[in-house]
């Protein structure tokens, strides 16, 4: 038997209850996998409290790393014994679960399980924001909110190590504090500063190349605001709430401005483009381009206080439940 969250009903966090259950043998093309280590991200709430649409009932969770327990028919490339990380799809709040072998890769040495956990889909998103949705060049300016975050700490330290100049929000002079030591600067506290105005005269009055925005609701009027003339707004999450459609012509008005809102479900959609992006932010962590801090671990039955923890912005780096 082992354990597993699973959501009947969608709401907050105590809509996921604790259960035992068979996990069974994979079926074909699939691997059984035992976790060591599991990553919590914000997309687990959504996906909880319902605005991200998932059938129920469900096991929450999308990333992990473990030992392969066992391989399905026609799985020629993992074996029992083997050290792997995935992500998606959903299921990963659980002591062990069966998944696609496509979704799964390697770790290499030198990244240990809860490491892994760590870095997987909130690094795989960083790499794809600075390399793909955008190719981030030395010279440019951007403005990364919630900079002490998961997402945000890496994707501020990657591209600083880039040669990029990032300028960095964060919700308490703590926070503030580990965005400046992410390679922000200046780090502004959006909570107590006029931030729109800060990071504007931090440009010069010219406005930054590139907002990347996971908090969403609260911060979309005015990062539309920090942006130069045809710069790219990249609104990846809704952390303080859902942005709507905006009438366009705002951003006619504000510059001829562009707009992506980008997932890793279209990024990180086939088995290449996974592990290409896994391999490069492996890369990047074990050459230094970044490092990667776990600031909260709970044990696996404790996951509804890890989400009231991360609604209740009171993390920084990542948070990780371990079985
Ligand atoms: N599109 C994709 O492919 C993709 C993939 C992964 C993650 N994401 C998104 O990236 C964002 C960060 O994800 P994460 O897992 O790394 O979380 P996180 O950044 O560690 O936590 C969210 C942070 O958002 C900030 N925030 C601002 N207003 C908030 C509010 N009203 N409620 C809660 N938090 C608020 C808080 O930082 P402050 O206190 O500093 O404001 C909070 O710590 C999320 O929006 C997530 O959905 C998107």
């Amino acid at each position: 038997m082992s354990r597993a969250f699973v959501v009947r009903e969608t709401g907050g966090p105590d809509k996921m209850q604790l259960e035992e259950r068979e996990v069974g043998a994979p079926g074909p093309g699939q691997i059984r996998v035992r976790n060591k280590a599991i990553g919590v991200n914000f997309v687990d709430v959504y996906q909880r409290d319902g605005h991200y649409k998932v059938d129920l009932p469900f096991v929450p969770g999308n990333e992990g790393a473990g030992e392969v327990v066992a391989a399905g028919e026609g799985v020629t490339e993992f074996k029992p014994g083997d050290r792997v990380g995935y992500t998606g799809p959903v299921g990963a709040y659980a002591d062990e679960r069966l998944l696609p072998a496509g979704r799964a890769f390697s770790l290499p040495e030198g990244i240990d399980f809860e490491t892994a956990a760590a870095v997987m889909l909130k690094g795989g998103t960083a790499h794809y924001l600075l390399f793909e949705t955008h190719a981030v060049k030395p010279a440019e300016t951007i403005l990364v909110h919630a900079a002490a975050g998961g997402v945000g700490s890496i994707l501020a330290q990657w591209a600083t190590a880039l040669g990029v100049r990032v300028i960095g929000t964060a919700g308490s002079d703590e926070k503030v504090a580990l965005a400046r030591a992410s390679g922000c600067d200046p780090a502004i506290n959006y909570r107590t500063t006029d931030w729109v105005k800060a990071a504007r005269e931090a440009t010069g009055g010219r406005g930054v190349d590139v907002v990347y925005d996971g908090v969403g609701k609260a911060t979309w009027d005015g990062s539309l605001d920090c942006l130069r003339p045809r710069g790219l707004m990249v609104s990846y999450g809704s952390a303080s709430g859902y942005v709507t459609v905006p009438n366009l012509t705002v951003l006619a008005t504000k510059g001829s401005l562009y707009v992506t809102r980008p997932t890793t479900g279209s990024y990180h959609a086939s088995t290449a483009e996974l592990r290409a992006s896994m391999t490069a932010t492996f890369e990047a962590l074990l050459s230094g381009k970044f490092r990667v801090a776990i600031n909260q671990r709970f044990p696996l039955a404790e996951a509804p206080e890890a989400h009231r923890a991360l609604e209740a912005r009171q993390t920084t780096g990542s948070s990780l439940l371990i079985p």
